[in-house]
């Protein structure tokens, strides 16, 4: 708890985000990032060689972009920045909340590393807004990554519309929205790294797909399928009946990834 109070206390973070409680969620999950480092250290390292992969193809390009556009990096948990700073000018940090690292990272790195403060889905300070139209785009002359997060996205909005007494059905369609509107905009870059929860594991019972249809769409948007790997979410000790998460990374880069 404490500890928890100290991490809140050490993030920086957009006001619409904390009023929606992404703030809480980013301090629990670098403590437990801390207290799980030994169970979740093959997850960081799959996720790092799944980011560098990618982004070494696109920088192999004739065309290869000099900028780095990586979304959900504010705790710098799973980011492999050092290896990135080789391969591209630029990288921004993109988040809602930044933790220390981040942003002792971009003091260190001045004018190579930014923390963008940018909500990617547009509707945390309106969620009335059609998710299509509030997504930001994403920057085309970068290599843009999406780091864990689409699964993330639509919780607390949705969990907002739904405590405001919102319809069930209303709330998942617009959940689901969000997601795609973020899969549409990356799409939309040349060159792009996704990585996602594509299904919840059980010792006791079958995966459930959290994102169903989701492959059969990243296909036909021209997407190639890249490492699978497993995240033992909530391990032994964690949680009564230990879960996890089946991972998948995803990539496309100018012509080679269609
Ligand atoms: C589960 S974490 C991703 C894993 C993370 N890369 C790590 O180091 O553990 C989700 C991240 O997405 C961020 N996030 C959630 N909603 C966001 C939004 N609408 N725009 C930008 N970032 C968001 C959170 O602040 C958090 O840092």
């Amino acid at each position: 708890m404490i500890e928890e109070l100290i991490a809140w206390a050490r993030m920086e973070c957009l006001p619409a985000a904390q009023r929606l409680g992404l703030r809480r969620e980013a301090a629990a999950l670098a403590v437990r990032h801390r207290r799980l480092r030994a169970q979740w250290a093959d997850h960081i390292a799959q996720t790092r060689a799944a980011l560098l992969a990618s982004a070494r193809r696109a920088a192999a390009l004739p065309d290869a972009p000099r900028r780095a556009w990586i979304m959900g990096a504010g705790l710098l948990q799973d980011v492999p920045l050092r290896e990135l700073l080789d391969l591209f000018e630029t990288i921004d940090l993109v988040d809602v909340c930044f933790g220390p690292a981040a942003r002792a990272a971009a003091r260190r790195h001045r004018g190579r590393v930014r923390c963008a403060r940018q909500d990617v889905s547009g509707v945390l300070e309106d969620l009335s807004r059609d998710p299509q139209r509030a997504s930001p785009p994403m920057p085309a002359d970068a290599w843009c990554a999406s780091v864990n997060l689409l699964s993330q996205l639509p919780l607390l909005p949705c969990a907002a519309l739904l405590n405001s007494g919102e319809a069930e059905a209303a709330v998942e369609r617009y959940g689901t929205a969000i997601q795609q509107a973020h899969i549409d905009a990356l799409s939309r870059v040349p060159h792009a790294c996704l990585i996602v929860e594509y299904a919840q594991t059980r010792a006791t019972a079958p995966d459930e797909v959290l994102l169903p249809g989701l492959q059969d769409r990243l296909f036909s948007a021209g997407w190639a399928s890249g490492s699978r790997w497993h995240w033992p979410l909530n391990p032994e000790g964690e949680a009564d009946e230990p879960s996890g998460r089946a991972m998948q990374a995803w990539w496309r880069s100018g012509d080679a990834g269609r």
